[in-house]
């Protein structure tokens, strides 16, 4: 009876698969909405870990239909080794269904990608070079090349006349790569992906998620990445090229914001990010180090270490007002069990001692913002095997109180672990 999104409240890997995962029991559909395999997304049940980044994280309930919408890239390679892991763990997976509309990453995406990257030296973006970019620059200047595409041979072999034609110029004449492309190889190849996925492929995806809403099923639409990642509202240039924010679902979903009953913020008890680019609270040194250690901070994608900060309240208004949230799930509260104080930046005060409460509109501006912290004792007590929210120590809940408060948006569940059972619900 409700449509629900969920949604990255800070740089991305706040624990979106977890929570998706959680809810996915009660759900009919789960939708992801935007991004690609730059995602990855954990799912922790009993002692086996699942790290998915193109696959929605509602997969393991059979009779859950989980979409992957029009607003995902897809590099099949990735999306049918992924098929495989599930398969070998003796998932079926045949609830899978594929957008027709989404889009296909190219070989010339990942190309292209690690040929900006190493051009840009010093102003890396820190890109997961998955060819995500690029694949979303030929989508908006309709060059693009999409799943229902691979099932019509000669528009294909067109399509990719044109691409390889256009990629190869730019590779060799601007980035200097000695790079040919074969297309008879690469049709044969992506020909074989679409083989092998013909069957979960949908031709009118919106269609399959507006029936739905009008039967009133439940449903999920599974955001990756997270609001400060977003082209639009995040770090700009620091950022993914899409939309993670909540608007991204109705564009990447085909469903109209009128049908969105819930946004849920997924939040981090401090913040992380992978990857270049501005993080006020960032903790450098050993305590940094020791909270990446502590909370597992390496990427699912990429496995690069996480950069670790403190909880930042003006992030976390920004995510609140841009994504209307309603409800918050806060993650990861155990990684921060045995600290004895904690830090919760409230405002930014700028240069000229102004307080700062909104996100700074550029970056030149958010250089020049220092985080005002305040201090919390921190409870000291393993909270990992708790049940209730009235069972968590008092400084914990003092803690939670204070995130709740400045972000202006009631929790709805507490996580206390990775594995799909240490959750609190409010
Ligand atoms: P996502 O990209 O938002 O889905 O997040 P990731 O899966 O990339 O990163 C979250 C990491 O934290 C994963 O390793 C999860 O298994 C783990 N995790 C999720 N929730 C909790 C939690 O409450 N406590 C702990 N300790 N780990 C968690
Ligand atoms: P999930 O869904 C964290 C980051 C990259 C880089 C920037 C742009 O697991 O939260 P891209 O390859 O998208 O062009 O890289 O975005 N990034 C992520 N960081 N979690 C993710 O996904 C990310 N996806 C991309 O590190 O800084
Ligand atoms: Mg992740």
């Amino acid at each position: 009876m409700t449509v629900t999104v969920i949604v990255g409240t800070q740089w991305g890997d706040e624990g979106k698969g977890k929570i998706t995962d959680l809810l996915a029991r009660d759900m009919d559909m789960v939708v992801r909405y935007q991004g690609g395999n730059n995602a990855g997304h954990t799912v922790v049940i009993g002692k086996e870990t699942f790290k998915l980044h193109l696959i929605p994280s509602g997969i393991f309930y059979d009779n859950v239909l989980c979409v992957i919408g029009n607003g995902v890239v897809i590099d099949p390679a990735v999306l049918i080794t992924e098929l495989e892991t599930l398969h070998e763990r003796g998932l079926k997976a045949d609830n899978l269904r594929i957008s027709s509309q989404a889009h296909v990453i190219f070989p010339y995406h990942r190309k292209i990608d690690a040929a900006q990257e190493k051009k840009r030296e010093a102003g890396r973006i820190g890109t997961t070079c998955r060819g995500i970019g690029p694949c979303y620059v030929d989508k908006f200047n309709r060059r693009g090349i999409r799943i229902g595409d691979l099932y019509n041979e000669k528009l294909f072999r067109e399509k990719l006349e044109w691409n390889l034609e256009e990629k190869g110029f730019q590779l060799r004449e601007f980035y200097g790569e000695k790079i040919t492309f074969d297309i008879e190889a690469i049709m044969e190849e992506y020909l074989g992906y679409a083989h092998n996925i013909r069957k979960y492929v949908v031709w009118d995806c919106s269609g399959l998620i507006g029936e739905a809403i009008e039967k009133k099923k439940d449903i999920l639409l599974e955001g990756a990445q997270g609001t400060m990642l977003d082209v639009d509202h995040g770090t700009y240039p620091f950022v993914t090229s899409s939309n993670p924010i909540a608007g991204g679902a109705c564009t990447g979903a085909g469903v109209g914001p009128k049908n969105i009953d819930d946004v849920l913020g997924v939040v981090k008890a401090y913040v992380t990010r992978v990857g270049s680019g501005p993080f006020p609270t960032e903790i450098e040194g050993k305590l940094g180090d020791e909270l990446r250690e502590k909370g597992g901070e390496y990427g699912a994608t990429t496995g690069r270490p996480r950069r670790c900060g403190w909880f930042d309240a003006v992030v976390m208004k920004h995510a609140a007002r841009v994504n209307s949230l309603t409800q918050l799930a806060i993650t990861k509260l155990d990684v921060l069990d045995d600290m004895p104080k904690i830090k919760v930046c409230v405002a930014y005060k700028d240069k000229k001692g102004n307080l700062v409460k909104n996100f700074p509109g550029t970056l030149e501006y958010l250089a020049e913002c220092q985080p005002v912290y305040e201090e919390y004792d921190g409870w000291m007590q393993d909270t990992t095997k708790i049940k209730d929210y009235k069972d968590l120590p008092a400084n914990a809940k003092k803690y939670l109180d204070k995130l709740s408060e400045l972000a202006g948006v009631r929790i709805y569940m507490v996580s206390i672990g990775a594995e799909r059972g240490q959750i609190i619900k409010l």
